[in-house]
């Protein structure tokens, strides 16, 4: 079983407690979690991962963080063919359009979205949004 490596950008905390709960769940499977703040992420650190978790809030107008999550994805695009990413995010009044946008986009880099589609959660995660987050770092460590 491999490290599972959760980089996330928050802003308010809710993306950053979503983070934590999938680690929590990582962890009761018996795997290993690592929760990297974008700022401190490195791309050439995650090439050889076979999985990644990717947690961003939707910003700006349905759009991934734009000063440090969006040129890490930019970097990512370009290495994370064949592998499974799992998303998640927090978001406050929108449709969840950033989701279904970094979902097409997880795709398009040939990568395999987890699950088939992100976790996204209104605001901060209550008792349901973090079982399910738990249940998804269950799946990442057996992955
Ligand atoms: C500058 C800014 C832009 C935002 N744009 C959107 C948006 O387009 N759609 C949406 O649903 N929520 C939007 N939000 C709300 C955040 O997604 C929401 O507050 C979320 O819970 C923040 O997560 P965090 O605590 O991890 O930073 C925006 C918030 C800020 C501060």
């Amino acid at each position: 079983m491999s490290k599972v490596s959760i980089v996330y950008w928050s802003g308010t905390g809710n993306t950053a407690m979503m983070a934590g709960s999938i680690a929590d769940g990582v962890a009761a499977a018996g795997g290993e979690a690592e929760l990297i703040t974008v700022d401190e992420a490195s791309v050439d650190a995650l090439k050889d991962a076979s999985v990644i978790a990717l947690g961003c809030p939707s910003m700006g107008a349905e759009q991934l963080e734009e000063t440090q999550m969006e040129p890490f994805m930019c970097e990512l695009d370009g290495v994370i063919a064949g592998k499974q990413i799992a998303l998640f995010g927090s978001y406050g009044w929108g449709n969840q359009e950033w989701m279904r946008d970094w979902e097409d986009r997880i795709v398009a880099d040939g990568a395999t979205v987890v699950n088939g589609e992100g976790i996204a959660v209104n605001g901060t995660p209550g008792p349901d949004a973090e079982d399910e987050l738990k249940a998804l770092g269950q799946t990442l460590a057996s992955l």
